[in-house]
């Protein structure tokens, strides 16, 4: 496949904004989303692990984690949808043939999800309180995780395959054969899969000690359970790290030779020192994490280690479809939008921001409070403001499209 075949695929009609800003939100929004996912896996392994044991600690963290993991899936959806879009702008000849290649798959990826959602609801709707009585239908959790992870192992066949311009003939026409069918998954990388999802581990183990804090600011009275999640959370960090690290050390000695190059770039060595950090922290802050919003931080830490890891990947992207197909993301032609840029901007950042920050403080400050909570006026006047800010968002949008239509 050479350049000019590639470049040929793209958009004639460009893109709306300059693509470093697609390729910069499609970097913070993936490690968003892999957060998320690995929040609903580690947390979900969590709960399986409670739901068969007969330990009361265990059990209870089982029922707390199953809440986590019935809104981790819903963020990690929501959040996923953004580097879908990001990718899909700036790669569109890569993700588009990638995607048709296996159209069975990305069809079947929707009904996988769904299946799995509502097998974790169903286990959900089976137990409603793990902590008080037996487990019931443990079968539909098991179920759950292990579409959930068919659902990641989708994605990551298509961001390998994207990355393999030179094999796709051969795909679509094995030994000659056109085979229109797209039922097959061609390309996959185990250790880069298991990097990604090893890493879980580590990021449910930091979530726990958040946890851990917040209960002790709510008045947490129950000094074995905060005792059992800081003895829980320290292996999680430790081995998980250690583990999903030597899995990142085979994806990158496994390299086909056209990215080995990559193996001991600048990139990859600050997102594997990033990561040890991260794991590190609990123990460098000793009893400090007791303190202040130091329990938290270390979610903190992690989260700006997936950002590195999220940019380390897409260099990998990058210089494998530059350096050795000619194709440069960054000379897109450009058809700047300012109108949808500054919606998009506005909308991320005000709209964004007061709904998601009122929401987030009422949840807080709810989970603070001893019986019920009354939220202060300031926090009133910030929902009042959400909604007024929604209102209008939703106006805006109807006033456009029907200005758009008259014209
Ligand atoms: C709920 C189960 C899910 C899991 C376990 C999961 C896991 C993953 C993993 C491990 C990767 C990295 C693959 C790699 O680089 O090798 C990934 C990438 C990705 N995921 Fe998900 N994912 C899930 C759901 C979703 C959903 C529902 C969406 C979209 C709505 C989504 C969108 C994406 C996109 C677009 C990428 C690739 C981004 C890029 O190449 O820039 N994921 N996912």
């Amino acid at each position: 496949m050479n350049s000019e075949m590639l470049y040929a695929l793209r958009d004639p009609a460009g893109i709306p904004s300059h693509p470093i800003v697609f390729l910069l939100l499609g970097v913070l929004t993936f490690a968003l989303h892999v957060a998320a996912v690995q929040v609903m896996l580690g947390a979900s392994a969590l709960v399986l692990r409670g739901a068969f044991s007969a330990n009361a600690r265990w059990r209870r963290l089982a029922g707390t984690m199953l809440s986590t993991a019935k809104v981790a899936v819903s963020v990690a959806i929501v959040i996923g949808v953004a580097p879908l879009l990001f990718v899909q702008v700036t790669y569109d000849p890569f993700w588009y043939t990638a995607n048709v290649l296996s159209a069975w798959w990305v069809i079947g990826f929707i009904v996988i999800l769904i299946a799995a959602y509502l097998a974790m609801y169903g286990f959900y709707w089976r137990n409603h309180d793990l902590a008080a009585h037996p487990t019931r239908s443990a079968w539909m959790m098991v179920v759950s995780l292990a579409l959930m992870l068919l659902v990641g192992f989708i994605m990551h066949v298509l961001s390998a395959q994207m990355l393999l311009p030179n094999e796709w003939q051969g795909w679509y026409a094995p030994d000659g054969q056109v085979d229109p069918s797209g039922r097959s998954l061609h390309a996959w990388s185990l250790p880069r899969f298991g990097f990604f999802i090893a890493l879980s581990a580590p990021v449910v183990g930091a979530w726990l000690l958040a946890l851990r804090r917040y209960l002790q600011g709510a008045g947490e009275r129950d000094a074995a359970y905060l005792a059992f999640l800081a003895r829980l959370s320290r292996p999680l960090m430790l081995v998980g790290g250690v583990v999903a690290l030597a899995l990142g050390a085979v994806w990158m000695a496994t390299l086909p030779p056209t990215m080995a190059h990559f193996a001991t770039s600048p990139w990859m060595v600050g997102a594997a020192v990033a990561l040890l950090a991260t794991v590190l922290v609990p123990t460098l802050l000793g009893a400090r994490i007791d303190r202040g919003i130091w329990g938290y931080a270390v979610f903190g830490f992690g989260a700006v280690a997936l950002i590195v890891v999220a940019a380390a990947r897409e260099i990998l992207r990058y210089t494998t479809l530059f350096g050795q197909h000619g194709y440069d993301a960054l000379d897109y032609k450009i058809n700047m939008d300012w109108y949808s840029t500054l919606t998009f901007f506005l909308t991320f950042g005000v709209l964004g921001s007061v709904t998601l920050g009122y929401l987030l403080t009422v949840a807080w400050k709810a989970g603070q409070t001893e019986g019920v909570y009354t939220p202060s006026p300031a926090v009133t006047r910030m929902g009042q403001a959400a909604v007024g800010l929604l209102a209008l968002w939703i106006v805006h949008y109807f006033v456009v499209g029907f200005w758009v239509m008259g014209q």
